[in-house]
C-alpha cells in the first residue's frame, strides 16, 4: 500500500540522503519535505528528487503551527520522520538558544499537530485513538547518553555477542577503546547544548506517547559520514581542507573517540524501524567503527593521497601542490568545551529484533565519501558559499 512520509530536515544531510535511498527502494510512496532551509539546508542537495512526481517540498519552519497543519491537512500523512534540528555541538557552545527552539519546540509542535490529525476519538479511558498505520519517527542521537571513559589507550578488540555474531557478516577486525557501550537503558545524561536540546525532544516524544498513546519511535545513532555532509563537521571539513592545502584544525590531543555510522546504513536502519520497530520503542543505531580523531583524519589524508596518485585526474582538483598533502598539516587547537571523550553504541536490540548491522566498514566507506566528494566539489562550493566562510573564520581564528 502507498505511504506517504513527511520528512523534516529532507535538505540537510541525512534527510537528504534517507529521501534518496526511499526514493530507490519503493515505487510506491511519496515524500513531503519541510525544510527551514538554514545554513545546513541546501535545495542543490535534492535537486534530481525535487524533479521527481512522488516528492513535495515545502520551505518552511516545522515550529510553524500554520503551515505545518496545511501540510497535513493537504496530504495524508503515515509517517512523520523528524530530521529537522540544528546539529552541530559547536554551533550550540556559540549560541545554544535557536538549539532548543528548534530542536525541543519544533518537535513539539510536530508532535501536536501529528496528534490532531491521526486521531479519530478516544477510548473508554480519555486515551486518544489513532488512524491505523501512523508512526511518528524521531532521528536522535548517542550524545543524550553523555560520554563514556575510554580505558585503553589503544583499541582493543571488539568482541561480539553469540546472538549479534550470527547476524552481521563481513565485517572483521572490530575494535573498541572501552569496556562499556551505549545501550538503550542507559541513563541520559547530557553534555553540550545541542545533546541537552536533543534529550529534551526524546522525552517530549515519549511524553506524547505515554499521555496520548501517540505511535512513535526514536533511533540514536552514532555520527554519521558519507556524501552531502556539511563541511563544517570533521569529516567534509578535513577533506575540503586537504584539498586545498589547509590546516587540519584538531582539538586537544586527538583522541576523543567517536563511532562513524556510513550514512546509507543509518537510512536503512531507519526505515527497518519505521517498518517493523515495536511500537513505542527505542533503538540504538551504530557503525561499529571507533576510532580516534586524530586517527580518523590521517587515515583521511593516506586515502586521499593514495586516490590522488592512482587516478592523477583528480589531482586537477587540487588546490595545493600533492607535495604539501602530508600529516604536517595537522594543527593541534584549542579543545572544544565540554569535549565528550568517546561514544560508542551497542546496537544488539536493532540487530537481533530487526536484523540491521552496519554494513560499511570504515575503510570501505571513507573511500566511498572522498570519491563522492571529489567528484561533487561543485557541491561543496555552493554550499560553502553565503555564510560559511564567516563561521569559518570565528571558528577556528
Ligand atoms: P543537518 O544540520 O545537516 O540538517 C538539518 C536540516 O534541518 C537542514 O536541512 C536544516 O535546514 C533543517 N532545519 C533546521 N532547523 C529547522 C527548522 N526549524 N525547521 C525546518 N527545518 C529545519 O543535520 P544532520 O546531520 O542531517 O542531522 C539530522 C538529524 O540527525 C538531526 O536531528 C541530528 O540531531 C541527528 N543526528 C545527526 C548525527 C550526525 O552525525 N550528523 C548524529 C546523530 C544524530
Ligand atoms: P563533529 O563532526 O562536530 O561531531 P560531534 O561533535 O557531534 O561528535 O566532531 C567530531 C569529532 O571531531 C569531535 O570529537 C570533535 C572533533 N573535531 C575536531 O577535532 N576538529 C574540528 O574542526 C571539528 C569540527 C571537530
Amino acid at each position: 500500500m502507498m505511504k506517504r512520509y513527511l520528512v523534516t530536515g529532507g535538505a540537510g544531510f541525512i534527510g537528504s540522503n534517507f529521501v534518496k535511498y526511499m526514493l530507490k527502494k519503493y515505487i510506491d510512496i511519496e515524500i513531503i519535505i519541510l525544510d527551514a532551509l538554514t545554513y545546513a539546508g541546501n535545495l542543490g542537495t535534492i535537486k534530481e528528487e525535487l524533479k521527481d512526481k512522488r516528492v513535495e517540498f515545502y520551505k518552511g519552519d516545522i515550529r510553524n503551527k500554520d503551515l505545518v497543519e496545511n501540510i497535513f491537512m493537504k496530504h495524508d500523512i503515515d509517517y512523520v520522520v523528524n530530521f529537522a534540528a540544528e546539529s552541530h555541538v559547536d554551533r550550540s557552545i556559540a549560541e545554544p538558544q535557536i538549539f532548543l527552539e528548534t530542536n525541543i519546540l519544533g518537535t513539539q509542535n510536530l508532535l501536536e499537530i501529528a496528534k490532531k490529525f491521526w486521531s479519530i476519538g478516544k477510548n473508554e479511558k480519555g486515551y486518544p485513538i489513532y488512524k491505523t498505520g501512523k508512526k511518528f519517527h524521531h532521528v536522535s542521537t548517542d550524545e543524550v547518553y553523555g560520554s563514556l571513559s575510554k580505558n585503553y589507550s589503544h583499541a582493543v578488540e571488539l568482541k561480539l555477542s553469540k546472538e549479534v555474531k550470527k547476524v552481521v557478516e563481513g565485517r572483521e577486525n572490530l575494535k573498541t577503546y572501552g569496556t562499556n557501550m551505549f545501550t538503550e537503558k542507559t541513563p541520559l545524561d547530557p553534555r553540550s547544548p545541542y545533546s541537552a536540546s536533543k534529550t529534551s525532544s526524546d522525552m517530549i516524544v515519549v511524553a506524547y506517547g505515554e499521555t496520548y498513546h501517540l505511535p512513535f519511535n526514536i533511533t540514536r545513532c552514532s555520527n554519521n559520514y558519507g556524501p552531502y555532509h556539511f563541511p563544517e563537521k570533521l569529516i567534509p571539513l578535513i577533506i575540503k581542507n586537504i584539498l586545498c592545502g589547509k590546516k587540519l584544525p584538531v582539538y586537544g590531543k586527538g583522541d576523543n573517540v567517536r563511532d562513524w555510522l556510513y550514512v546509507e546504513d543509518h537510512c536503512k536502519g531507519i526505515d527497518m524501524v519505521i517498518t517493523f520497530g515495536m511500537q513505542n520503542e527505542i533503538y540504538n543505531i551504530g557503525g561499529f567503527n571507533e576510532e580516534e580523531n586524530i586517527n580518523i583524519v590521517k587515515l583521511t589524508i593516506d586515502k586521499i593521497l593514495e586516490i590522488m596518485k592512482k587516478e592523477s585526474k583528480y589531482q586537477e582538483i587540487l588546490k595545493t601542490d600533492i607535495k604539501n598533502i602530508n600529516y604536517d598539516l595537522i594543527s593541534y587547537v584549542t579543545d572544544r568545551l565540554g569535549h565528550d571523550e568517546r561514544y560508542a553504541i551497542d546496537p544488539t536490540k536493532i540487530t537481533t529484533e530487526l536484523g540491521w548491522y552496519p554494513e560499511t566498514s570504515f575503510e570501505v566507506g571513507i573511500e566511498k565519501t572522498i570519491r563522492w566528494y571529489l567528484d561533487n566539489q561543485d557541491w561543496v562550493e555552493e554550499v560553502a558559499s553565503g555564510d560559511y566562510q564567516k563561521y569559518y573564520d570565528e571558528m577556528y581564528r
